[in-house]
């Protein structure tokens, strides 16, 4: 049986918690892809789908131009569930009634279940008016079930809050069970995804790895292929499989900038070269880019020339390696998603430099075995293949490094007072358990000086800033509500051991309007 047998085809109607609808399902170990909402109906017939769910969306349905699908969509025989906005466009192409309201209905409400059977099979929910939490984030409602409908449950605010077809597997919530403020959505996905679409938990991350192996032996043959290794997670990862899959004929190419963290450069040999005997390309371009570098203080010229120069050294190494036709590379799932949801701002606000460019100048083809990955879900195949955990669980780290949290000019002991900074403040993180709640915390060294005294001395030093955010996706981030404790042990540390440093400051601004970075 394959992994891909069983699987969810996620209609996008822009919400923001469509990935978080698709997390949802492959956490109960069903397969699931979005598309966008207007995908055609032959496709959505071969994709083959044993179960539909339409998500939500910030439109209303009884605008025009608002998005829509094919009515044939829930003619298909195949179990749909409408979430929200796809409740009310369900509703509203089936004939039902649906009512735009004056006042959103935002935050948690109680849902009563009128039948706990079907989605709320096996919830308690219906007793004592004491109902079920949910999350509701609607406008509109639903005024009239389409004919045939009948309710399942309603919330003070929604007579309809969740509904199905009596005889059809066509399902609808006016709430959102995706998200964390729905304690038992989770169990009414399942109901789902197992009771009405009849999936079988096919998704683990065990299967992929054999799955992905496989494929991977198919594609290269007796092939030779180069991994472009940055020693964080997702390259890890891919060069993790690929070394499983094809032993020796893979080789990884691991550019030293210069600008990597404290040990880091160390710590990606041993892992590699020395614990997995995997062929390890190692390149000590330090000077190099430090040379490049030096002078340069615009931000968006450090990460060209990195960029640039990443680009030539890597081709130079990989012109050293007869016979490689392909590059692998770590593009996750979120990155392929062709999503109709909000994304930010279009305008470059900051060139994202990684190997994104390579295959085009190098004439590889292309191999992206993560493709169908959210970063959970490599960070689980990271595990599965015995990868440290300390590894699996890094934080983001950008492509140009060090190099954008030194704002102005960078040389060679700005760079040292910042990895020692930096290695404190993970070491803070790790030994207080708040490493893996947050999404970042890395340290700023700012061009400025301030004046100190030590002892009985006058100091005048420079200053580092602190920056911790929690993000999901890193389009949007909040500064951490950190313990003071662990900041003020942070603090002192730093000023007491890192020489050239008197003053530690937080960063408390939120992105947007900052950035996660500071540069
Ligand atoms: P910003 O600063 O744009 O960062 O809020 C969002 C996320 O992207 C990372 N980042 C980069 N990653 N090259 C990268 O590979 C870059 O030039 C770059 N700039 C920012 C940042 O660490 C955060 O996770």
């Amino acid at each position: 049986m394959d992994i891909h047998d069983d699987k969810i085809l996620i209609l996008d109607f822009g919400s923001q918690t469509t990935q978080l609808i698709a997390r949802r399902v492959r956490e109960s170990q069903v397969y699931c892809e979005i598309h966008p909402f207007n995908m055609g109906l032959d496709k959505i017939k071969s994709f083959g789908a044993k179960g539909i769910i339409l998500s939500g969306g910030p439109a209303c349905v009884l605008d025009e131009g608002s998005p829509t699908c094919d009515r044939e969509v829930l003619k298909l025989n195949i179990p749909v569930l409408g979430i929200c906005y796809g409740m009310q466009l369900m509703t509203h192409l089936l004939g039902g009634e649906v009512e735009r309201s004056a006042k959103r209905e935002y935050g948690k409400a109680q849902l009563l279940i009128d039948s706990a059977e079907d989605l709320f099979f096996g919830l308690d929910g219906s007793g004592e008016g004491q109902g079920e939490q949910v999350w509701m984030s609607h406008g509109d409602k639903i005024k009239k079930p389409p004919s045939g409908f009948i309710a399942l449950a309603h919330s003070g605010n929604s007579p309809v809050a969740a509904m199905r077809h009596a005889d059809a597997e066509l399902y609808g919530v006016q709430f959102h069970p995706e998200v964390i403020h729905t304690p038992n959505g989770n169990k009414m996905l399942q109901n789902f995804l197992f009771r009405a679409c009849g999936c079988r938990p096919t998704w683990t991350m065990k299967s992929f790895v054999n799955t992905t192996v496989e494929s991977l032996r198919n594609t290269i043959g007796s092939k030779k292929v180069i991994c472009a290794l940055s020693g964080g997670v997702d390259s890890s990862v891919v060069a993790m499989l690929l070394h499983k899959a094809v032993g020796h004929q893979s080789t990884c190419i691991f550019v030293n900038n210069g600008l990597l963290r404290q040990g880091e450069a160390e710590e990606v040999q041993n892992i590699f070269r020395h614990t997995f005997e995997i062929n390890l390309d190692y390149v000590d371009g330090a000077d190099a880019f430090l040379s490049r570098l030096k002078g340069v203080t615009d931000p968006e010229a450090k990460r060209k020339i990195i960029g640039n120069l990443f680009i030539e050294i890597f081709e130079e190494e990989a012109s050293k390696i007869p016979g490689a036709e392909y590059l692998a590379q770590g593009t996750l799932y979120p990155d392929v998603i062709e999503s109709v949801s909000f994304k930010g701002p279009s305008a470059t606000i900051k060139t994202h430099h990684n190997v994104g460019g390579l295959p085009e100048v190098m004439n590889l083809e292309l191999i992206e075995p993560l493709r169908e990955l959210f970063k959970d879900e490599v960070r689980k195949v990271g595990a599965e293949l015995g990868l440290p955990k300390k590894l699996i669980h890094r934080h983001p780290f950008p492509g140009p490094g060090l190099a954008i949290r030194i704002l102005g000019e960078v040389t060679p002991e700005k760079l040292e007072i910042l990895r020692q900074a930096d290695a404190i403040i993970m070491e803070e993180m790790e030994s207080s358990g708040l490493h893996d709640q947050v999404w970042q915390a890395f340290a700023v060294l700012l061009p400025v000086r301030t004046v100190g005294v030590m002892g009985d001395e006058r100091t005048y030093d420079q200053v580092v800033a602190i920056r911790i955010v929690e993000s999901v996706d890193a389009m949007t981030a909040d500064w951490a509500r950190l313990d003071y404790q662990v900041l003020g042990q942070m603090s002192n540390r730093i000023i007491n051991e890192v020489k050239g440093v008197n003053r530690v400051v937080y960063d408390i601004s939120s992105k947007p309007p900052s950035t996660i970075e500071w540069e």
